[in-house]
């Protein structure tokens, strides 16, 4: 076989084999084939798409690319969940618990954040004495035990990915469907789902910002993933404005713990049991999403969600008290206010520009090696469609900086008030279950 005819071959907009994807992507992770050709064949990737069967040869190849965890020691389906990204997005930190406390192991491995926000871990470090550096017999045992844990990343997971995405970065074709969800649906394989559920976010916030992108994309994820026996779920969601109220890392564990308490926002509360919902419900645990729906309320309510995040703080070593009393988290030094500057209705919070603002606190890394202040970012006190009067704050910043000017105009600039009532965007925009 050689690269050069495999190149014609899909830039002629014909099949590739699976042999031959085998062939391209164990060439390209070993080196044997060279960048230049890889770029050539990525780009006629791009205008040329790929069939159903590429798209899931491509995935399990990248998945074989490199080690995969093996989670069989674990007792019951394992379900994980992917998110395409957003801002303030805490789904993460409530579902883990919420799902767990109905019985489904949540067995997560995760890492640190680049971006507006810390990762799930970063943010998990907000509890004092929180670590992730334990053994994978530990990992195993605890998920067994309590139904939840989580561990950093660790072995050589989708090294075709890693090296594919960075080419696909620097040759303009990230941009690609069948790229994306080949990419995503690796990862989640690798990291040893049994099924999977993704939101895939849309608007102004996120990766895909049309709804028509973002449903493509969750089409072709979710056929990627029934197509190689993990039973896959999507549900689009909105990513005009940031999620929740909390954007900052020991906020967003404190609006987790109001949400698993049933006191969290209107859209977090939902989303979560949209998503939880989905998850019970692939891991087998109720018969229909109404039931998942109804068991996922239930341990809300008689505080066993909550309980079972106390739980899986202290087994890891954090200070489950901050349930109870979240200040025992790092604190910001300074609360600013941002008035509004008239009367009118909340319009528009562009969420990826409220992201930079809550980065420059220093909620967020923009580079790997950044540290990242666990106590700072911000707390909106209005979203879209909401009536404000002049000089209601329409954000609470919290900084360890007295100067947050800058912070002040940027917010300024992301968040619209109108003079005509405007409503507010529908959170779920579509589900794709296969
Ligand atoms: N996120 C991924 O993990 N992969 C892509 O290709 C794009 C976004
Ligand atoms: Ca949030």
């Amino acid at each position: 076989m050689r690269i050069v005819d495999l190149i014609e071959k899909k830039r002629d907009g014909k099949e590739l084999t699976k042999e031959e994807i085998s062939f391209i992507i164990k060439g390209y992770t070993n080196g044997d084939i060279p960048d230049y050709q890889m770029s050539a064949l990525t780009m006629a990737i791009f205008f040329k798409g790929m069939t159903k069967e590429e798209r899931a040869n491509l995935t399990m190849e990248m998945v074989h690319s490199g080690d995969t965890i093996d989670l069989s020691k674990i007792e019951g389906i394992k379900v994980d969940k992917h998110s395409t990204g957003g801002v303030g997005d805490t789904t993460t930190l409530v579902l883990g618990p919420l799902v767990a406390a109905v019985g489904v192991p949540v067995a997560k491995m995760s890492g640190r954040g680049l971006g507006h926000t810390g990762g799930t871990i970063d943010k998990l470090e907000a509890v004092p004495g929180f670590h992730v550096e334990i053994e994978n017999e530990e990992f195993i045992k605890l998920v067994n035990q309590n139904k939840i844990a989580v561990i950093g990343q660790s072995g050589n997971l989708t090294p075709a990915d890693k090296k594919l995405y960075a080419l696909r970065d620097v040759t303009a074709t990230v941009d690609s469907i069948p790229l994306i969800a080949s990419s995503i649906m690796s990862k989640k394989i690798a990291a040893g789902a049994d099924a999977i559920v993704l939101d895939v976010k849309t608007g102004a916030g996120a990766f895909m910002k049309d709804l028509d992108d973002a449903r493509e994309l969750a089409q072709a994820m979710v056929e990627i993933g029934n197509a190689v026996g993990r039973k896959t779920m999507a549900v689009i969601s909105d990513m005009s404005q940031p999620l929740g109220y909390a954007i900052g890392n020991a906020l967003e564990i404190k609006e987790a713990i109001d949400t698993l308490k049933g006191e969290g926002p209107e859209d977090l509360h939902e989303l979560c049991l949209t998503l939880g919902s989905y998850m019970v419900f692939l891991a087998e645990k109720a018969s229909s999403l109404e039931e998942a729906r109804s068991m996922l309320e239930e341990v809300i309510q008689n505080g066993k969600a909550l309980e079972t995040l106390k739980v899986f703080l202290e087994a890891q070593g954090g200070d489950g008290s901050v349930v109870d009393d979240p200040s025992k988290m790092p604190q910001a030094k300074y609360k600013v206010e941002l008035p509004a500057k008239e009367d009118g209705y909340v319009s528009e919070i562009v969420a990826d520009s409220v992201g930079v603002a809550a980065m420059w606190l220093g909620a967020g890394r923009a580079t790997k090696e950044s540290e990242i202040d666990l106590a700072v970012g911000l707390m909106l006190n209005k979203k879209i469609g909401e009536a404000v009067k002049k000089g209601d704050s329409l954000v609470t910043i919290y900084s360890n900086q007295e100067d947050v000017e800058q912070v002040k105009a940027k917010l300024y600039e992301s968040i619209k008030v109108s003079q005509q009532a405007v409503e507010a965007p529908p959170l779920v925009h579509d589900t794709v279950k296969e």
